[in-house]
């Protein structure tokens, strides 16, 4: 008698941990390295037309050599052009996450991340999640350039298509050479643990049911910026005095820009032709023509770039004020009119 009792009160306690351990799993199997795409598939969201249709590492691999290095093995074996004799697209483009938060575009919080980490802060928009973009070369850039970047602001092969020719001063690529960019974009999209989720929204996200859902499609997304802003600035209306919003710079702040921005690109044997190093005469020069219809000043060179013009293939892209701010461009003034003394 006392026997069966204890085995039948042993069986009680082993279905319950049974049972409380299937109550446990989270319905859905996501982790922190889930691809956002996943998770919106799931969910019942179309995937975009720059989805790849096949994807293998080869391919992934390809890519990756395209946008670091310029060129690859194709796949007939040999090795092929460079897109660009200029530029690689890691020129103007960092290939990782650059905005600690992804729904906000804060040059500041951007150029303190990059500091601390030792990245570089460029004109263009960093290639981790591109493709978890709807959109391309927005605002100002389809304003300003109209029919040449419509295409491209609704279509990602069309906007890296675009930029291998235009921005790099290169060449259009080729079938199978955009098909590998595109799926090493796919390869570097968001992860759910880059989303800046509350632990609600995460057991939310756990426990949801898949196949349409908008609620969690709306939540996803909503964590991430869509697109990439791009204000254009312009130089301040008296050059001397600098832009009257602006309070006084920061030359701390100025030289993180000078050393990760204009030195990755102007050092000797950067992408420009032009180096400039990091001595008085180098401050002086850039001093002296604060204000002065020249190439040398700060204030037009940031906010207009230079352009590509016959005989000079390689130009300098300007920086949107997303990319710099006002504030900043001060800080890079007082930076260098410090130096300079
Ligand atoms: C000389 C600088 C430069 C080079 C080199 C360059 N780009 Fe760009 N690219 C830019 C700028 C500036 C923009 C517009 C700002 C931005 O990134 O959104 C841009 C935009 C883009 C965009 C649209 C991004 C968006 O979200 O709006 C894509 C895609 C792109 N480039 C791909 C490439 C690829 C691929 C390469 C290499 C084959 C490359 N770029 C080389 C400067 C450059
Ligand atoms: C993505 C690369 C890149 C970055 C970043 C960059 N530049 Fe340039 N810059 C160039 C290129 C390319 C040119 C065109 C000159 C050439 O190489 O033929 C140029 C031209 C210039 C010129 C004109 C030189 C002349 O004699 O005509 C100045 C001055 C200059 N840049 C300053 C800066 C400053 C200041 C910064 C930082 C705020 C900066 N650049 C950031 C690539 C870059």
């Amino acid at each position: 008698m006392r026997k069966s009792v204890k085995i039948a009160g042993l069986s009680i306690v082993g279905i319950s941990v049974l049972l409380l351990s299937a109550f446990d799993q989270p319905k859905n199997n996501f982790s922190n390295e889930t691809p956002i795409y996943e998770l919106l598939k799931a969910f019942g969201e179309p995937m975009p037309k720059h989805a790849p249709a096949s994807m293998n590492e080869e391919i992934v691999k390809r890519g990756r050599d395209l946008v670091f290095e310029g060129r690859t093995i194709g796949p007939n074996g040999n090795k092929s052009k460079y897109i660009s004799k200029f530029y690689t697209c890691v020129s103007c483009h960092s290939p990782i996450q650059e905005d600690p938060n992804l729904q906000f575009f804060d040059p500041q919080a951007r150029l303190d991340h990059a500091a601390k980490n030792n990245l570089k802060f460029l004109q263009g928009s960093t290639f981790y999640g591109i493709a978890n973009r709807e959109s391309w070369y927005n605002d100002d850039y389809v304003l300003k350039y109209g029919a040449l970047v419509e295409p491209a602001s609704k279509d990602l092969a069309e906007a890296t298509q675009l930029c291998a020719k235009v921005c790099s001063s290169g060449r259009y690529l080729e079938n199978w050479e955009l098909e590998a960019i595109l799926a090493y974009y796919w390869s570097n999209q968001l992860k759910l643990g880059d989303l800046d989720l509350s632990d609600t929204e995460k057991e939310n996200l756990a426990e949801a049911s898949t196949g349409s859902n908008s609620e969690m499609v709306s939540l996803l997304k909503s964590k991430y910026a869509r697109k990439s802003p791009a204000t254009f600035g312009h130089s301040p209306k008296n050059h001397r005095k600098g832009y009257a919003s602006i309070k006084e710079g920061n030359p701390e702040n100025g030289k993180k820009i000078y050393q990760l921005s204009c030195m990755s690109c102007h050092q000797e044997g950067g992408v420009s032709g032009i180096s400039f190093g990091q001595t008085k005469l180098d401050f002086k020069k850039f001093k002296r023509n604060i204000g002065k219809k020249s190439n040398y000043n700060i204030y037009d060179i940031v906010r207009k770039g230079t352009y590509a013009g016959q005989g000079k293939p390689r130009y300098m892209p300007l920086y949107p004020e997303e990319r710099m701010s006002d504030q900043q461009l001060e800080d890079l003034r007082v930076y260098i009119e410090q130096e300079a003394k």
